[in-house]
Formats: C-alpha cells, structure tokens, sequence
C-alpha cells in the first residue's frame, strides 16, 4: 500500500452494456482499485478492456451495475441530480482525447465557462481562468480560439478547464492519443508538474507507455477487471 490517504476506491465494479434483446457486453466484471490522494496513475490496457469505462464510472459520467465509488471519503457512486451535478462540475476534472473544446469561444472563455457552470460569478470566472492559462503556460494566448492553437496548446487549454474548479481528482482518457511524440511528452510532462505542486490526484487511460513511465504507478486493466494495481511486492 502507498501509505496515502486513499482519494478514490473502487470496489467490485460490475457494468453490462445490453446491445438489443438478446445481445450484451460485460465491459467491467467485478474491477477493484484504490489511488491514494496525490497520486499520478496510469490505467492501461487492451482496447475494449473497459479502461473508458471505469473511468467514466469513477467520474459518475456513467452508473455502475453494482459496486461502490468512493471519493475522499465519500460515496459518490449513488449521487443523482443537483448533487450529482455539483460533484462533477467541481470535485472532478475531465481531459479527453479530442479535446472537446468550444470551437467559438477563445481559450479564457472555454475555461471560464466551466467556472461559470459551477457558479462562479463572470468576473471572478474570468480570473480564475486566467490564473490557470498561466499555469499551462498559455497566458499570451488567452484570446485565440482552439482553431488557432496547436493540437498540444488546446490540450493545455482543456488541462487549464479541467483545474478551473480546483477539484481533488482530474480524469484523463486517452489525453494524449491525439498528439505526436514531443507534444504528449511535454503535455504528460505539464501534467505531472501540476499533479505535483498542487497535488491534484491524476488518472490517466492511456495506450502511451511513456505516459504510463511518468506516472507513479501504472494500473492494468484486462477483460473488465484490474490485474496488476503496480505497486510491485511490497
Ligand atoms: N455505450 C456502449 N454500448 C455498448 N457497448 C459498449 C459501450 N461502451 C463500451 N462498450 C463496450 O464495452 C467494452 C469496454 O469498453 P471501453 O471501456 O470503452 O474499453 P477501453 O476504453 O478499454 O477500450 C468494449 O467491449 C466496448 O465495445
Ligand atoms: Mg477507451
């Protein structure tokens, strides 16, 4: 055990997708693991292993069949409507692959918005916004839209909306599978710094061995359960 305070456990996660009447897939059959506040971990495994899945579980973008999330203590796997919609505006924070962007709002206003989402008046939205393009590095950068930045400064731009509420967690799926080589590096890279000197718990689904090199632990996930939480024999 990492001797941390658990930030996230996952207990005997079970989820069934059906496909019409007679037809289903079980993408997560009976998944256990535990990340302990502060952490930078990995989630790697085959495609179709139920990485996304658990993920979006943890995250109560998606419910589970059966089994328990816990966050900093705190069930949060049976939260529904306005609760349900604070913990995902403020307590967890979402990277994906492609970025999701605004396409017509510029880098300060994709970021203020999700501030905005959680409550936060439209001037204080704003500078915190700002605060954070800074911290990505993007403070000369504030007024250009996702079509004018690269794919590595609009990743730093969704990194910068995922911190805007200063949540516990941030979840990554796939978040560097859209950039080469030197721009995954230096985005992981960026990550890490933040996981680091704010002590942001990260997860990250990942293909990128790199990714899961600059991670404290790499989780592996195969046929809808995890295998190996990496914490090695002791
Ligand atoms: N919305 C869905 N409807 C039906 N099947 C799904 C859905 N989402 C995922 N699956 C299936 O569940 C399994 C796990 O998917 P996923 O969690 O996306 O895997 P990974 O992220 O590891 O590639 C796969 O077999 C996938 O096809
Ligand atoms: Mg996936």
């Amino acid at each position: 055990m990492t001797g941390r305070t658990p930030m996230i456990v996952a207990r005997d996660l079970r989820k069934r997708y059906k496909l019409g009447k007679e037809n289903f897939v079980d993408a997560l059959r009976g998944a256990s693991l535990e990340i302990g506040e502060g952490e930078m971990v990995a989630i790697m495994g085959p495609s179709g292993s139920g990485k996304s899945t658990v993920m979006h579980v943890i995250g109560c973008l998606d419910k589970p069949d059966s089994g328990e999330v816990w966050m900093g203590g705190r069930r949060v796997d049976a939260l529904r409507g306005e609760a349900l919609n604070q913990f995902r505006g403020r307590e967890v924070g979402f990277i994906f692959q492609g970025f999701n962007l605004v396409t017509t709002l510029n880098a300060l206003e994709n970021v203020a918005l999700a501030a905005e989402y959680a409550g936060v008046s439209r001037g204080e939205a704003a500078r915190r916004a700002a605060a954070r393009l800074e911290m990505v590095g993007l403070g000369d950068r504030m007024r250009h839209l996702p079509s004018e930045l690269s794919g590595g400064q609009q990743q730093r731009v969704a990194i910068a909306r995922a911190l805007v509420n200063d949540p516990g967690v941030v979840l990554g799926d796939e978040p560097t599978g859209d950039l080469d080589t030197v721009t995954s590096d230096e985005v992981v890279r960026m990550m890490r710094e933040i996981n680091e000197s704010t002590g942001t718990t990260f997860v990250l689904v990942t293909h990128n061995p790199e990714v899961g090199d600059a991670c404290d632990r790499v989780i592996r996930v195969r046929d809808g359960v995890v295998v190996d939480e990496g914490r090695g024999a002791a």
